[in-house]
């Protein structure tokens, strides 16, 4: 059994020794009127039906579902436990990441034990500072090609404009690929990934429905670049970034030239790397350009840090480019960044099957519960970032406030499975709103409405249509 950890500032009550307590439980609909209207509320308001949750149970409640029994959790000792402490008792076994499965396959982010451990170790120096070095050149080459096409007083879909981009910069970084045509077949692939997180399943598996035919049509697609990519690069045609340092592996060169030294030195199968290149190509994008456009978003709300945000990137850059050695010299903007990732995480919630009996917040947890941990609630409780709703940059500089936030603010989760791109998508972020900033001020179409669309990533539901104005 994993270890138990007791606290006297949970909201719940903490259980004496008995294991058999369980947290509260909303109450369950009875009928099927009332379930019906649950199911709507939490397909249209599920992040205002959890919050209500939490506002009447407490810190943690208990769900019981057919998959083991859901425990829900926001409070950073809880999820110290699940991620940090106890992150041995956990799987990503969830059935979400079962659902992300029959995209991504068996990439990094949904395996566990000794195979995710060898592939994050082989995969770790596609990240290393030399790395970034080369991708920070190439993120803001491709963020200065988007803007050379804007123009003054014209209208962008934002979020289409910075998908097109940072799949861009991943497929360029990772596998030196110029994604051109592809484009449509990854997009494709991640609307089938967002789609199946908004509407059941519930038909039998041999029905062949418009939106089965339509995700095995998108998978196809995705098969076909990927396996073409790997095929190339098998055969030595398919190029690679040649860098100063004459060093030559990008991560599709790595995945292809990995050997098992300690068994038969056995290369990974093409459907191996196939599912590390899928992986890779949506996690690389899809949360890095919902971020940055809330971060537009934000700031189109906030002329005075808008004002401190331009002061500082004048100061620092005088009109030229940003580079990687600006990064330091930029600490406002990363600021800015980092406040917009706590009001809008891109990843809100993550999600963990317990394999071995465990405790959380003093609750018992036989193996087998499914484990939610809210990000976006903990981002938002006034107990660790008071005035939770303001949009205050200031917050990452207070050492009082940083201590009050830790393990409360976790937009790139934590412990061993902690984002592999964390850096690699702080320095994207970064760079990208400075060379943007720098030449551009948006601003929000006139009654363009905003609210929150959470699916596998919290997206603006209605997109985000904005206008550019040059400075
Ligand atoms: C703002 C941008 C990003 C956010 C908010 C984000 C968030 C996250 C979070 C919360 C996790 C942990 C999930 C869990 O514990 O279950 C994660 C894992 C992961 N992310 Fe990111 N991510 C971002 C950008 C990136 C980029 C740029 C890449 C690749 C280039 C990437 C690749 C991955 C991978 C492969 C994992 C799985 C790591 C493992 O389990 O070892 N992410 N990300």
């Amino acid at each position: 059994m994993c270890a138990s950890l007791r606290s006297k500032h949970y909201h719940n009550r903490v259980p004496a020794a008995s294991d058999t307590l369980r947290p509260p439980s909303p109450p369950s609909p009875s009928g099927w009127v009332a379930r019906l209207r649950t199911y709507h509320a939490f397909l249209h308001n599920l992040i205002g039906v959890v919050s209500q949750r939490f506002e009447t149970l407490g810190d943690i409640y208990y769900v019981p579902n057919a998959d083991g029994g859901l425990y829900v959790i926001r409070h950073p000792e809880q999820i110290r436990e699940v991620l940090i402490t106890n992150a041995h008792c956990y799987a990503k076994t969830h059935s979400a990441f079962i659902r992300l499965g029959r995209v991504l396959g068996q990439g990094l982010l949904n395996t566990d034990g000794e195979v995710w451990r060898l592939h994050r170790r082989m995969i770790q120096p596609t990240f290393y500072k030399e790395r970034l070095h080369v991708y920070s050149h190439m993120m803001v080459q491709e963020a200065t090609d988007m803007i050379e096409r804007w123009r003054d007083g014209r209208q962008i879909d934002l979020g289409a404009e910075l998908t097109r981009l940072t799949l861009r910069i991943v497929s360029r970084s990772l596998f030196s690929h110029e994604v051109g045509d592809d484009m449509d077949a990854i997009t494709g692939a991640v609307t089938v990934l967002q789609d199946s997180f908004s509407r059941p399943d519930l038909l039998p598996r041999w029905v062949p429905s418009p939106q089965r035919r339509k995700a095995r049509r998108a998978l196809r697609s995705i098969d076909e670049v990927m396996y073409r990519l790997i095929a190339l690069r098998r055969n030595g045609t398919g190029s690679d970034t040649v860098h100063e340092s004459g060093e030559t592996a990008d991560l599709l060169q790595r995945l292809i030239d990995a050997r098992d030294e300690e068994g038969d030195r056995a290369g990974l199968s093409d459907k191996e790397i196939r599912d590390q290149l899928v992986t890779f190509f949506i996690a690389g994008h899809e949360t890095t350009s919902h971020a940055l456009t809330w971060i537009f978003y934000l700031l189109s709300q906030h002329p005075d840090i808008t004002a401190k945000l331009n002061d500082e990137i004048e100061r620092v850059l005088r009109g030229r480019p940003p580079r990687f050695e600006d990064f330091d010299a930029l600490p406002y903007t990363e600021q800015i960044v980092k406040e917009s990732m706590r009001l809008y995480p891109p990843v809100f919630a993550i999600a963990r099957k317990a394999i071995a009996d465990s405790h959380i917040g003093g609750y018992f947890v036989p193996a087998g519960s499914e484990v939610g941990i809210w990000t976006y609630m903990a981002h938002h409780d006034p107990r660790w970032f008071p005035r939770p709703e303001v949009f205050d940059p200031a917050r990452f500089t207070d050492p009082e406030s940083l201590q009050r936030m830790k393990n409360a603010y976790l937009p790139f989760g934590l412990g061993a499975r902690t984002c592999i791109g964390k850096t690699f998508a702080t320095i994207e972020a970064v760079l990208l709103l400075a060379t943007v900033a720098q030449r551009y001020r948006l601003s929000l179409v006139p009654n363009h409405p905003i609210a929150l669309k959470p699916r596998v990533t919290l997206m603006p539901k209605f997109g985000m249509k904005m206008i550019v104005h040059t400075r």
